[in-house]
């Protein structure tokens, strides 16, 4: 008998605390809407009562999503549950609350301040309240890890007594090793005597590289839900990468026989690019499954075996996991049927309005670059979404620079409907409309990254520019795509402005020198 491994999704909480990736309402809904394509059993959508804009992103997704139940994180408190349960409550019967409170001796004694009596009890009253307010309740043990293995299994036993149908357990700190992490799940099943009524979910974090292995380890002596995020975004080093979990119990079914997930495989590719790009966060090119040399031969002798059959360095085909091979390559003869199809493709249903703005867009590049791939498409909507409604946009860029002389660039911006024109010299054509762009608003942030990766190959490949900047805690990404590196960095920066909260126009624009 088939077992299934239940996937609940972290990307827009967990992986929204990853620096610079936090995401607006559209964008979480978009990626929530790739999520459940992809086949997710659970999306957790969101931490309702952190902001206003928090529990309004949670509560469109309960409204909209269908295919996945909805969690809302909520912390062992009255106030957090209520806003958690409001938030939730689109999804119906599909709604959960996710609450948890930490139970190691360093938590509850150095941050919570708590005898383990009270934090019991408390667990037990957030679980009742929870209860009360939603059809389902998953409660966690933080830093489950670190915890006494008896007071985990005090804490479990009450919780589910007390109407919790999902324990998880999260390696919070990614401590763990998988055999210990693996025989503590085993322990909890074997020692609670209620464990039966609940399912045993896990929750790693890849601080020692080990969140998979852990995960896996555990799903080896029990789990049937992890939790992850799409290319293992998340606090600190991340969560488990989905991509990989599915991947690794699909691709060795000889040793995971009966235990699968419903993801489609065929979308993972799709939803790594599409959250890498909404989070401006890129995947490294070496990352296994989503990376872009996951499934390139460059030695001589793996070419030749490939060409004589693919398995003898290949476990899985591209294809399997969405690199899509039909090639069907667009370009400026292709027309909106084309257009279409292959957005649909990559999971986004346009409308008409949708399809016009965007084939127009697509022209533009088409005229500028030869051959146009699926990167260039998301960057295309990105970059259309990026700038609807944005207060600060770029309204035109003139750049000189050569061997001879100083970098000089001149910059338009529209500002809050206004028009504001500033130049500046720098050490690079880059640094000098940096310069430019960031004399015209505040607060304009430390710029903590900036990188440049070309979208895909050739000398007229776009440029996809990631800058992330600092404002106090604050921090936020921008991305920026084009076949011009200096235009592209300049839509990046000005990206990332309009995720600083209350950046206006600066008051004396002095700069201006009209060259
Ligand atoms: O890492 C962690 O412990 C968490 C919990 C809130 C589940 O993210
Ligand atoms: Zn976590």
């Amino acid at each position: 008998m088939s077992e299934t491994i239940h996937i609940f999704d972290t990307t827009l909480r967990d992986g929204e605390q990853s620096p610079g990736c936090s995401m607006n309402a559209e964008e979480k809904l978009r990626v929530a809407l790739a999520l459940e394509k992809l086949g997710v059993d659970v999306i957790e959508a969101g931490f309702p009562v952190a902001s206003p804009d928090d529990f309004a992103s949670v509560e469109q997704i309960a409204t909209e999503i269908q295919g996945s139940r909805i969690a809302g994180l909520a912390r062992a408190l009255e106030k957090d549950i209520e806003a958690a349960a409001r938030a939730i409550a689109p999804a119906g019967e599909r709604g959960r609350i996710h609450t948890f409170i930490a139970t190691s001796p360093i938590h509850m004694e150095a941050k919570l301040r708590m005898a383990p009596d009270e934090v019991v009890a408390r667990a037990v009253q957030a679980v009742t309240l929870a209860r009360s307010l939603a059809p389902e309740v998953e409660f966690s043990a933080e830093d489950a890890g670190r915890s006494e293995i008896d007071f985990l299994c005090r804490i479990v036993e009450a919780t589910i007594d007390a109407g919790a149908t999902i324990i998880n357990i999260p390696d919070t700190v990614g401590y763990m090793t998988p055999d210990e992490f693996g025989g503590r799940i085993r322990t909890l099943i074997e020692r609670v005597p209620n464990s039966d009524q609940a399912i045993f979910s896990v929750h790693c974090h890849n601080d020692l590289g080990l969140a998979v292995a852990n995960s896996l380890a555990a799903v080896e002596n029990g789990a049937r839900q992890v939790e992850c995020t799409i290319n293992g975004l998340g606090e600190r080093a991340g969560n488990a990468a989905l991509e990989e979990i599915v991947m690794i119990l699909r691709t060795r079914r000889d040793r995971y026989r009966n235990l699968d997930t419903a993801i489609d495989c065929t979308r993972i590719v799709p939803t790594s690019k599409l959250v890498s790009q909404i989070t401006g966060s890129p995947v490294q090119a070496n990352k296994s499954i989503v990376g872009a040399n996951a499934f390139a031969h460059e030695s001589g002798i793996h070419q030749d075996g490939m060409l004589k059959h693919h398995k003898t360095y290949e476990i899985m085909t591209p294809e399997s996991v969405g690199w899509s091979t039909n090639r069907m390559v667009l370009g400026k003869h292709s027309g909106r049927a084309a257009l279409s199809a292959r957005y649909a493709e990559l999971g986004l249903e346009l409308d008409r309005e949708q399809l016009n703005t965007l084939f127009a867009r697509f022209k533009v590049l088409a005229d500028k670059k030869k051959e146009i791939f699926d990167e260039d498409l998301l960057a295309l909507v990105s970059d259309d979404r990026d700038t609807q409604d944005e207060r600060i946009s770029l309204v035109g860029l003139h750049v000189a620079s050569g061997t001879r002389d100083t970098p000089v660039a001149v910059v338009e911006l529209a500002i809050d409907g206004e028009i504001h024109k500033a130049s500046s010299e720098g050490d690079g054509p880059v640094d000098a409309a940096f310069k430019a762009i960031k004399s015209l608003v505040e607060p304009n942030g430390k710029l903590l990254l900036y990188q440049v990766n070309a979208i895909t190959s050739g000398t007229d490949a776009q440029g996809d520019v990631t800058v992330r900047l600092q404002n106090g805690n604050r921090v936020v990404n921008g991305q920026g795509a084009s076949t011009d590196i200096v235009v592209a960095s300049a839509k990046a920066l000005i990206a990332a402005l309009n995720k600083l909260p209350e950046t206006h126009a600066r008051e004396v624009h002095a700069q201006y020198s009209g060259i």
